[in-house]
């Protein structure tokens, strides 16, 4: 085990300071939901792939070659769904050059919430010092981030918010059978977060902002990845249940299908994309949606080997490192798409 302590990733800000003063440039002009910044936290704790084969039978070698993961990040019992959420969020408006007081509305996706309730997202908008607006969670497993980018992108377009913070926090750690080497490998703890601002837009596929977001469910194939229990049943507090050969299958065809009716919406090809930001669940799943849409490795952007797969936290994470370190810049076209339980998949392309 590594003590190594991560930092909160920030970036510099994407708008200037004047986005926050323009939003109500309606009269005519579309409005779209603008990414101002993101922010993402990992726990300090890092689990690699040698020490799960220290106490399961498992190595290294089959973990790296089968998914690509060579390591997690594990939370301790004070790394809750609501501390990595406030820290990912601080980070995301830091990079915003924003401040509490822009957000009205706060979504957190998550599986793992810290309780029923209060919402994890009310316990964040508390921590961050909000007392206006609104904040709720949302549940849609690793697909949660694109689910919560497509509410916030309504709640932005129709008026009904002008700043909105969209977070993915999980502590799959939780609801793991630590002894059930063909899940437990698989997954990591953590939180990312994006501060998205009303701004004007003309409607023109080239502006910037949120472009699409695309949202499907299919109940018929949920018992394919689920939790066996909840919080409302007290004899299973449930563990995570998975047919991973099934589950990759569904992958792969849904998101490609996501994929397509992204850009054929939008207009745009395969080639109009700079950048393929997926969740995060297994390489060999990346790789085949990089090889769909003939993107280069190096226009993917990739953690599920340092981070394994964060569910709805995944997507964020990774956006908010390829920010901070410069790779996604102004102006260009960023594809995400992600597969969950319920089935739920979907995707989103944003104009940065
Ligand atoms: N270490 C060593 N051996 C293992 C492990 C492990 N951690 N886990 C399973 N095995 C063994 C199995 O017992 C089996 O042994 P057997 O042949 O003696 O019975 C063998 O490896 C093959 O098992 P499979 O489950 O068939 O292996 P597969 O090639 O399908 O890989 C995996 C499993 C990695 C889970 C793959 O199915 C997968 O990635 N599926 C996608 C699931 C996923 O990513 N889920 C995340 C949530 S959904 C999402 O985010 C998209």
């Amino acid at each position: 085990m590594n003590d190594e302590t991560v930092p909160a990733l920030s970036a510099a800000p994407l708008l200037p300071p004047h986005v926050f003063a323009d939003q109500s440039s309606r009269g005519g002009v579309a409005v779209r939901a603008l990414l101002a910044g993101a922010g993402g936290y990992l726990p300090r704790r890092i689990v690699t792939n040698d020490d799960l084969a220290a106490r399961l039978e498992t190595s290294d070698a089959w973990i790296a070659a089968r998914t690509g993961i060579r390591q997690r990040h594990i939370a301790e019992p004070d790394e809750t769904a609501t501390f990595m959420g406030a820290t990912a969020s601080r980070a995301a408006l830091t990079a915003a050059g924003a401040v509490p007081k822009d957000v009205d509305a706060l979504i957190v996706a998550t599986s793992t919430p810290d309780e029923a309730f209060p919402a994890t997202a009310v316990r964040i908008q508390h921590a961050l010092g909000i007392a206006h607006g609104f904040a709720f969670d949302l549940s849609a497993a690793c697909s949660g981030f694109i689910y919560a980018l497509g509410v916030a992108d309504a709640l932005i377009r129709t008026g009904q918010a002008r700043g909105a913070l969209v977070i993915g926090t999980e502590v799959y750690s939780r609801i793991l059978d630590w002894q059930d080497r063909g899940t437990c490998v698989l997954f990591g703890d953590g939180a990312g977060a994006v501060f998205l601002t009303a701004g004007a837009g003309s409607g023109a596929s080239t502006d910037r902002g949120l472009l699409s977001t695309h949202l499907h469910s299919d109940g018929a194939f949920g018992d394919l990845l689920s939790v066996d229990g909840a919080v409302g049943r007290r004899d299973r507090p449930g563990v995570l249940l998975m047919n991973g050969r099934e589950v990759f299958r569904h992958a792969v065809a849904r998101m490609a299908e996501a994929v397509d009716e992204a850009l054929a919406a939008n207009h745009l090809t395969h080639e109009d994309v700079d950048w393929l930001v997926p969740h995060q669940a297994n390489l060999r799943i990346i790789d085949a949606m990089g090889r769909r849409l003939h993107l280069p490795t190096e226009r993917v952007v990739v953690t599920v080997d340092r981070h394994a797969n964060t569910s709805a936290a995944s997507i964020p994470l990774a956006l908010a490192e390829a920010l901070a370190d410069g790779r996604i810049r102004p102006g260009q076209l960023v594809l995400m798409e992600a597969l969950g339980g319920g089935l739920t998949w979907g995707s989103a392309l944003l104009r940065v």
